[in-house]
């Protein structure tokens, strides 16, 4: 991919799944990366196993000065910020009428509130003038454009997510900064979709798991490999023409009803 070799990415909710598949990519494909999570641990440890091209550090998004922090560090070892991936999530699920206060705040802050403290912290930086365009890609859900059961907080979110989108095109356009959303479906083996560990009753059934995957028309569930190389095309100068777009990536699969 043309246009990311030497810049500055930093990727948020980095420790596993997505984010780290996301990290992974972008280092591959030439690129400094600031790896965030609010899990310091497995952030470090994937920023080790990265090399030396590649900064964890800690912190939750929905704590605005922790996300300052991030962007600091962005450009106190890197020398600036040239793309932004909006990837921390989580998942509290519940039917509306037993949604608990904290449940709703908890994916909304992190979720959403999270990508605008990110935004607005990177916005000196991605808004400098510069030769090449700069990037934002925020990590949505088919959820957020469909709804979903049991799903109301993160549905809400995501979509919250999308409409941020699409106002920070038209703010930053004008700037040659693209920002953009993958909107994933089944993405099978993170933990948000694992399968349910029959000790802990934590996941997902496997029937459900196979239930899922047997309506996708592409014949298998997503990898986050698959997001990564989707987030990276957006990432890119081949994509510097493509703005406020929700790029969905569910193998056909339009309407889920259980995850995601
Ligand atoms: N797995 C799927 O099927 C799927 C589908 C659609 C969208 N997504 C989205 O993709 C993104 C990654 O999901 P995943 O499946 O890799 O899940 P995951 O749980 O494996 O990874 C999410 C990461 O975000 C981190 N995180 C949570 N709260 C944070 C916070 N406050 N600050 C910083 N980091 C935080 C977690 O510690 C975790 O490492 C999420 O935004 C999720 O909503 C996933």
């Amino acid at each position: 991919m043309h246009g990311i070799e030497g810049r500055v990415a930093l990727v948020t909710g980095a420790g596993r799944g997505i984010g780290a598949a996301i990290a992974r990519r972008l280092v591959a494909e030439g690129a400094s990366v600031v790896v965030n999570d609010v899990d310091t641990e497995v952030v470090v440890a994937v920023a080790e196993e990265l090399g030396p091209s590649v900064l964890g550090v800690g912190g939750s998004v929905a704590d605005a000065e922790a996300a300052a922090a991030m962007v600091a560090a962005a450009e106190g070892h890197f020398g600036g910020l040239d793309i932004l991936v909006n990837n921390a999530g989580l998942t509290r699920d519940a039917m509306v009428h037993r949604m608990s206060d904290e449940a709703w705040d908890a994916v909304i802050d992190v979720v959403l509130r999270g990508a605008f403290h990110l935004c607005r912290a990177a916005a000196p930086l991605l808004r400098r003038d510069a030769p090449h365009h700069r990037k934002v890609v925020n990590i949505t859900s088919i959820n957020g454009i469909y709804g979903t059961v049991a799903n109301a907080n993160y549905s809400s979110a995501k979509a919250g997510l999308i409409g941020l989108t699409k106002t920070l095109a038209r703010e930053w356009g004008p700037k040659h900064i693209n920002v953009n959303a993958v909107a994933p479906g089944f993405i099978a083996g993170t933990r948000l979709t694992a399968v349910r560990d029959e000790d802990t009753g934590l996941g997902i059934a496997a029937e459900v798991v196979d239930a899922i995957v047997q309506q996708i028309p592409i014949g298998r569930g997503g990898t986050p490999d698959d997001v990564a190389a989707v987030t990276a095309f957006l990432a890119s100068s081949d994509a510097d023409f493509l703005t406020g777009q929700v790029i969905e990536l569910h193998g056909g699969l339009e309407l889920i009803q259980v995850v995601g």
